[in-house]
Parts: structure tokens; C-alpha cells; sequence
């Protein structure tokens, strides 16, 4: 082999076979009170028949959340609802985060993405919300107020089936192992020292399990991303960084994946415990906003 190639990242031809029992339990799916529109073989459905600023029965609530866990991340269109409908609708699922970094909308649960010339999209790396926390979120729910007409879709990555289709000996490799999220890299580059050093003190580097078992469906699914995992407990600097890279990219093979694209009023709910996404940053110097409702999750085992 040429050491082009050598160095190259291993290369995969042909279909990854895991994703066929995917769709397979996917398609077995059925439920009562709305309509759902698979997006892609392994996460994401749209989701028809539901207003989000109605309230919710208790039934409708418990399918919304195992087609939430099956798909991993929900679309609905034409869902012109209040802050406080939003609000409300994401309470139905959990008590609501406040981000203590990102821009506050109206009220302090609001995080809004207001991107325009000035203040650009930086989401644009994959990652799952607030991973350095050591109780991070179980799911989010964002808003698009204003879209561009083409462009800033959002990509979101099934991590059960990123972990499922890692080899063996990488399986192994990473089981039982610890990886530690830091919010320094990220959020802490725009403190100066001392309000990092405060909200160090808050937010102490946080240690999680890198296979990580959703509480609800049991399943396994790979917990570390780009941003705010720094390293990997117990291996040298060089060793943890090659671990991490190999897993990385695993977590970006387009198989795993759905795009969506916005319009107005378009709502995503997603699982943060299982997916990871990718804000795609290619409309600049056009305007995207964006409100964000974060419900708060459990400890990662
Ligand atoms: C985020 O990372 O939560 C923002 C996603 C988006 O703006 O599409």
C-alpha cells in the first residue's frame, strides 16, 4: 500500500449491513395519534398531525416520546406557536435547562440564534448539547423563525448506529472507558481568565462514559464529539487523540445521518442522549433565527 493510502482514513466500500435491522424495527412502528414520515433508513420522521401550542394528553405525550426514542429526532412543519407554547410543550418531557453561556431569548430557558452578517453560525461541528455538564440534556426543542431560502439545514447523526457499526476490537477498545467533556475549548474562549476560572467552579470538567446505554430504549450508543470532549482517562496524549479521530470519524459516515431543511415555523425535537447534530453554517451573510428549549436529562451510564 502507497503511504498516501497508509495514512489515509480507512476506507469502507460497500453497505453498512446494521442499518438494514434499523429500518426493519422502524418500519414496525405504528402509532395512534399522529402520522409519521421516516426521513432517512436510521433517524428522523416527520411527524404530521400534532399542533405543538395545543395542550397535550397524557397519551399523546407517551407516543410522542417512544417515537422520539425509535427516530431519534422529530420534525414538524407549520407549528406557529408562542414562546410560551414551546415552552410548555417541552415541559410536557422534563424540567427545562438554562444555558449559562448561549444568548437568553425572552426568558432565561430561551436560547436564540440570531445569525446574521455580524454574528455567524458556529454550530457547525458535530457535537451533542452540553455534554460537559455532568447531568447533560435529554432532548432540545428548536423553533426557525427565519430561515434563509436555501441553505442552514441541520444534520443530526444516529450515534446507536455510529456504535453498532464500529469493529469489534474497537468496540473493545472503548468499552468500559471514560472520556472527559470540558466546556473550555468552546464557550470558555470567549472569557477572560477569571470568569473562566468561575465558571470552572461551577462546571468542572465532566466524565462520562464513552458507550454510553440510553435509559429508555436500553441500547447502547457512542458518547464523545468533537467540541467538548477533551481527552480520554488513563491513555497518553497521542494514544487518547488516534482513539478519538478514529471514533470521529465513524460519527460522520452520511449513512447515519438525515438533513433536514427548514422552513418558517418548523419545529425539531430531538434525543440528545443518542444523536449528535451539525448546524450546517452556508448561508452567510443571510439572516437565520432560531429559538432553542433544552430539557434537562440524566447522568450518562
Ligand atoms: C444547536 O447546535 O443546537 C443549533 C442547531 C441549529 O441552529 O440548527
Amino acid at each position: 500500500m502507497s503511504a498516501a493510502l497508509e495514512s489515509h482514513r480507512p476506507i469502507h466500500y460497500g453497505p453498512r449491513r446494521h442499518i438494514a435491522s434499523i429500518r426493519e424495527r422502524l418500519d414496525a412502528l405504528s402509532f395512534d395519534r399522529f402520522e409519521v414520515v421516516p426521513q432517512s433508513p436510521c433517524l428522523g420522521a416527520e411527524v404530521r398531525g400534532v399542533d405543538l401550542g395545543k395542550p397535550m394528553d397524557d397519551a399523546l405525550r407517551a407516543e410522542l416520546e417512544r417515537a422520539l426514542v425509535e427516530y431519534k429526532v422529530l420534525f414538524f412543519r407549520d407549528q406557529s406557536i408562542t414562546q410560551a407554547e414551546h415552552a410548555a410543550f417541552a415541559k410536557r418531557f422534563g424540567e427545562l435547562e438554562v444555558h449559562p453561556f448561549l444568548p437568553e431569548g425572552e426568558a432565561p430557558e430561551v436560547i436564540r440564534f440570531a445569525k446574521d452578517e455580524d454574528v455567524v453560525g458556529v454550530e457547525n461541528n458535530w457535537h451533542s448539547d452540553v455534554s460537559w455538564r455532568e447531568i447533560p440534556s435529554l432532548g432540545s426543542v428548536l423553533r426557525a423563525y427565519e430561515v434563509p431560502a436555501v441553505g442552514g439545514d441541520t444534520l443530526w447523526t444516529d450515534m446507536e448506529a455510529v456504535y453498532e457499526g464500529l469493529p469489534e476490537d474497537l468496540k473493545k477498545e472503548i468499552d468500559g472507558r471514560i472520556a472527559v467533556h470540558d466546556f473550555v475549548h468552546t464557550f470558555g474562549l470567549a472569557l477572560s481568565e477569571e470568569e473562566r476560572a468561575e465558571k470552572r467552579k461551577q462546571f468542572p470538567p465532566a466524565r462520562h462514559p464513552i458507550v454510553r446505554t440510553h435509559p429508555v430504549s436500553g441500547r447502547k450508543c457512542l458518547y464523545v464529539n468533537t467540541i467538548f470532549t477533551s481527552h480520554v482517562e488513563g491513555l497518553p496524549e497521542d494514544e487518547s487523540r488516534d482513539l478519538l479521530k478514529r471514533l470521529y470519524h465513524e460519527t460522520e459516515v452520511p449513512e447515519y445521518q438525515v438533513r433536514f431543511r427548514w422552513e418558517k415555523d418548523s419545529v425539531a425535537f430531538w434525543d440528545n442522549r443518542s444523536t449528535q447534530h451539525y448546524a450546517s453554517s452556508d448561508y452567510w451573510p443571510r439572516h437565520r433565527v432560531m429559538e432553542r428549549i433544552t430539557i434537562i436529562g440524566d447522568r450518562p451510564a
